[in-house]
Parts: C-alpha cells; sequence; structure tokens
C-alpha cells in the first residue's frame, strides 16, 4: 500500500546524531536507503519505520504520547517498543531498529525484532466465529492471531469477498490511483496461511 521515497531523508542515523538534532523529541533520518523515525520519549529512545503501515502516513508529522505515536493521517497508533499497531485503521507493525548511545550521540544501526509471539490464555475456546467480514470482522480476527489464538476463526458475511479496505473505494481506488490490490485488506494468501483448515482457508460462497 505504500510508496518507496525516492531519496532517502535526513542525516544517517548509522553514523550518529546528537540530542540536540532532535525536534520535539523526533528526527527522521535514514539507515541504508530505509527511512527510520527516532523518538525520544517515555524514558526511551526508540527508532521505528519512518510511514504508518496503513497508507505511509508521515509519522514525523505524528502526535509522541509516552512511549506511542499516533499517524497524523487516519490515527493509527503505533507501540514505538515494539512497532505494533496497536489502534486502527493500521493492521500491520512498523520495523523497529536497534538504538545505542555512545558519547551522548543516538546511533542506529540494524533492525531488531518486534512484538513477541504470543500465547493464547490457557482454557481459549477451539473455535470463534465472527459475524461480519468488515474491517471489524478483518481486526477481530487479526487481534485473535496476534494474541495467539491457535484455534479454527470462521467469519460469517454478506460480502462475495474476503474484507476489503472500504473507505478507498469511493476516493483513491474510484480516482485511478489506488490499483486494484490495495483494496483487499489482506490477499487470499494471508487467510490460507494463517487459518489452514480442511478447505484450505478458501471463502464458502454457501455462506
Ligand atoms: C464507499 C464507502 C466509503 C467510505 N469512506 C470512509 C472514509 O473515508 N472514512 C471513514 O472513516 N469511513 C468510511 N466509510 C465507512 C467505513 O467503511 C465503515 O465505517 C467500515 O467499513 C465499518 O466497518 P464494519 O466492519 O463495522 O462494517 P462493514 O464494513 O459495513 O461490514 C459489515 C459486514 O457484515 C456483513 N453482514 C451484514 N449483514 C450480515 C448478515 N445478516 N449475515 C452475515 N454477514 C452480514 C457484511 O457482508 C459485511 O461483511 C466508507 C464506507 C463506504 C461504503
Ligand atoms: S496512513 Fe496512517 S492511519 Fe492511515
Amino acid at each position: 500500500m505504500s510508496e518507496q521515497q525516492a531519496q532517502p531523508s535526513g542525516p544517517d542515523l548509522t553514523k550518529g546524531v546528537s540530542f540536540t538534532d532532535l525536534t520535539h523529541g523526533k528526527l527522521i533520518g535514514h539507515v541504508g536507503d530505509e527511512d527510520v523515525l527516532v523518538v525520544c520519549s517515555g524514558g526511551g529512545i526508540f527508532a521505528v519505520g519512518a510511514y504508518c503501515s496503513h497508507y505511509h502516513g508521515p509519522l514525523a508529522d505524528g502526535l509522541v504520547e509516552g512511549t506511542t505515536v499516533r499517524c497524523p493521517w487516519h490515527h493509527a497508533c503505533f507501540d514505538l517498543r515494539t512497532g505494533e499497531a496497536t489502534h486502527a485503521p493500521a493492521f500491520n507493525p512498523l520495523s523497529c531498529w536497534q538504538v545505542e548511545q555512545r558519547a551522548g550521540r543516538i546511533f542506529v544501526s540494524g533492525r531488531r525484532a518486534g512484538a513477541p509471539a504470543r500465547q493464547a490464555p490457557a482454557g481459549a475456546p477451539e473455535r470463534i466465529v465472527i459475524v461480519g467480514g468488515g474491517a471489524a470482522g478483518f481486526a477481530a480476527a487479526e487481534m485473535l492471531h496476534r494474541q495467539g489464538f491457535a484455534g479454527r476463526i470462521t467469519m460469517l458475511s454478506a460480502d462475495a469477498d474476503a474484507p476489503v479496505d472500504r473507505p478507498n473505494l469511493s476516493k483513491d481506488y474510484l480516482a485511478g490511483s489506488a490499483p486494484e490490490e490495495w483494496v483487499p485488506l489482506q490477499s487470499d494468501g494471508f487467510y490460507a496461511q494463517r487459518a489452514p483448515c480442511r478447505d484450505g482457508g478458501r471463502r464458502d460462497p454457501s455462506l
């Protein structure tokens, strides 16, 4: 869903930046050809991908509060410690980068792991049925998976297609500036891979 920047932004973060280079606790720079946002807030220094995983909103212009950053475009929220998308409309995490402080400067090196895999609590049901195959239904299924739910999820929908980004339909897609592959919230392969079942995770048109 995102377009790549032609030129990386700001300073080369592997060479280090000074705390005074940060404006309101934020600085956009790059590591290789990837734009990275450095944030000093909530008692830590964090480096994450500089653009929102929803529609590439500029997180450097976002609102930082404690260990979170909120996208200025549609207000998705990300945990700076793990990159995790904690509020819709973003689902995918931001990349996370290793930060070091040396001689009063901030250095960003390679990528680091994001949120660790979770395990569903004991006693979680074996099967969950979600009624509605829109954004809310998709978000529920995606969060169950993220929380470690390993059972079977059935989504009941009156739609012929898997969950789509409805707001996009009447805007960029209609204007011709968004390709068709941006419309589904995830590809068919995503469902088959994450919820393997007897029918390979395919949709049942009779539902
Ligand atoms: C063209 C368009 C443009 C929009 N633009 C914007 C925008 O710019 N900004 C914004 O904030 N919002 C926008 N919206 C609104 C946004 O899309 C909705 O708020 C959002 O889709 C709501 O998600 P939902 O999952 O709650 O419901 P829906 O997306 O309405 O999903 C409901 C689901 O329930 C299923 N369902 C309904 N009845 C049954 C049944 N009896 N049995 C089984 N399944 C059933 C449907 O098939 C569907 O899958 C737009 C909506 C449309 C249609
Ligand atoms: S681009 Fe960030 S919330 Fe939409």
